[in-house]
C-alpha cells in the first residue's frame, strides 16, 4: 500500500514545485496521476518497461489493452513512429495539442508492453498546460490511460482518482476539473482510409474537413461481433459501467417522463439520468448530465453522473440520449458501454 499525496496547482498559474515533483516521481520510474485536457491520465516513463507495468497492476488492466503516449511536442511523432504520413502532419498541425490520438506504425523504441504486442503505437499531444508542463520538465514521452481503476468511469476531477487509486499509486497533481470530460479521439492511419476507432473531442466531421474521406469504425455504436477481433482493443471491454443496470431510452422528454412514470408505478425502483432541468418532470430519483442539446455541457457531466449514479440506489437508471453527431458521438459511445448495449425507442 502506498501512501498518496495530492499537489494542487491552478492550471493557469503554474506552481513549478508542483511540476518538478511529478517529473522527478516519473524520472525515478513512479506514477503520477496527471490532468488533460479530456480526463485524468496515469502517467509513467513510456521508455519504461518496468514503469509501465505499474500502470496495469494499480489500474487492474488486461495486458491485452495498449496505451496512449503523451509527447510535447510534434516533433516526437518521428521519434515514436516508424513513419509519420501526410495525413499525421496535416492532423498535427489542425488538432494539436488537443484531443486527438494518432495510432501509427511504431518505432523500436516503444517498449512492446505499451502497444500490447501491437505494431503500432497510439500518439497524443495534450493542450492542457499542466499536462505539457509536465512531459517538457520530465523530458520523456509518457504512456498513461485514464487513470481509473479499469472498467470504471474516467475520473475527470482529482476526487475522482483519488477515489479509484488511493494507496495504489504515489502522486496525483489536481488541476481542477477537465475540460472535455471524454477521453480523446483516436483514429488509426495504419490502413488505406483514416479510420476512427473512437470518439472524443474532436468530432468526424472535424477529421474529415482535414483529410477529406474518413471511415469510423462499426465498433463505435454496435456491438463487436461475436468472434471478431476489436480494432481497437479497450473497444472489446464493458467500460464507465455503474453496478446499477443503465439503459438508453431514445424518445422525447415527455415520453421518457411517461416511461418512468409508468416503471414506477408498476414497482420498478428506478432513476432518471436526465438534462439539466429536467428532473422536477422526470421524477426523483434524478440525476443531470449536462444541458438538453449541447453536447459539449454533456461531455463535461457524464462521467461524473455515471460515478454517482449508484448511490441513487436504484435498479435500473434510465438515461436521455444525448445527439449522436458532433462531440454527442462520443458522449452516446461512452454512454452505450455503460449501458452494454442496452437501448430502448418510445
Ligand atoms: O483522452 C485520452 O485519450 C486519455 C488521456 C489520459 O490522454 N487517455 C485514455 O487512455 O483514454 P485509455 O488507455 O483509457 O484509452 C486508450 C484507447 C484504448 O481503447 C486502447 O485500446 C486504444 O486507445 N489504443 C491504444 N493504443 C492502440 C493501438 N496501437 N492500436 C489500437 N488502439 C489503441
Ligand atoms: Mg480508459
Amino acid at each position: 500500500m502506498l501512501t498518496t499525496t495530492v499537489l494542487k496547482t491552478d492550471p493557469s498559474h503554474i506552481d513549478e514545485k508542483v511540476i518538478l515533483s511529478a517529473s522527478a516521481a516519473l524520472k525515478a520510474g513512479e506514477l503520477v496521476a496527471i490532468p488533460t485536457e479530456t480526463v485524468y491520465g496515469l502517467a509513467a516513463n513510456a521508455l519504461d518497461a518496468h514503469a509501465v507495468e505499474k500502470i496495469f497492476i494499480a489500474k487492474g488492466r488486461p495486458q491485452d489493452n495498449p496505451l496512449i503516449v503523451h509527447i510535447a511536442d510534434p516533433a516526437g511523432l518521428s521519434l515514436c513512429a516508424a513513419e509519420v504520413p501526410e495525413s499525421a502532419l496535416r492532423l498535427a498541425k489542425a488538432f494539436w495539442p488537443g484531443p486527438l490520438t494518432m495510432i501509427l506504425k511504431k518505432t523500436e523504441r516503444i517498449p512492446g508492453i505499451v502497444s500490447a504486442g501491437l505494431p503500432s503505437v497510439a500518439l497524443r499531444m495534450p493542450s492542457h498546460p499542466v499536462a505539457a508542463a509536465v512531459i517538457h520538465a520530465a523530458g520523456l514521452p509518457l504512456a498513461a490511460p485514464s487513470a481509473n481503476l479499469s472498467g470504471s468511469p474516467s475520473p475527470t476531477s482529482a476526487a475522482h482518482v483519488f477515489d479509484d487509486l488511493n494507496g495504489r499509486i504515489g502522486l496525483i497533481i489536481d488541476g481542477g476539473d477537465c475540460g472535455v470530460g471524454v477521453e480523446s479521439t483516436v483514429v488509426t492511419l495504419c490502413g488505406d482510409t483514416p479510420r476512427v476507432l473512437r470518439p472524443g473531442g474532436i468530432t468526424p466531421e472535424q477529421l474529415a474537413a482535414v483529410l477529406g474521406g474518413i471511415e469510423i469504425d462499426p465498433a463505435v455504436t454496435k456491438p463487436l461481433a461475436k468472434g471478431a477481433r476489436a480494432a481497437s482493443p479497450g473497444m472489446k471491454y464493458r467500460h464507465y459501467a455503474p453496478r446499477t443496470r443503465v439503459v438508453i431510452v431514445h424518445g422525447s422528454l415527455a415520453e421518457f417522463a411517461a416511461l418512468l412514470k409508468s416503471r414506477r408505478a408498476s414497482g420498478e425502483r428506478c432513476a432518471a439520468l436526465c438534462f439539466e432541468g429536467e428532473e422536477a418532470l422526470v421524477g426523483r430519483p434524478a440525476l443531470a448530465y449536462g444541458i438538453a442539446g449541447d453536447a459539449a455541457s454533456q461531455a463535461r457531466k457524464l462521467f461524473g453522473a455515471l460515478r454517482a449514479v449508484d448511490a441513487l440506489g436504484a435498479e435500473t437508471v434510465y438515461a436521455r440520449c444525448p445527439p449522436r453527431e458532433g462531440v454527442g458521438l462520443a458522449v452516446y459511445n461512452r454512454l452505450l458501454r455503460a449501458a452494454a448495449f442496452q437501448e430502448i425507442a418510445l
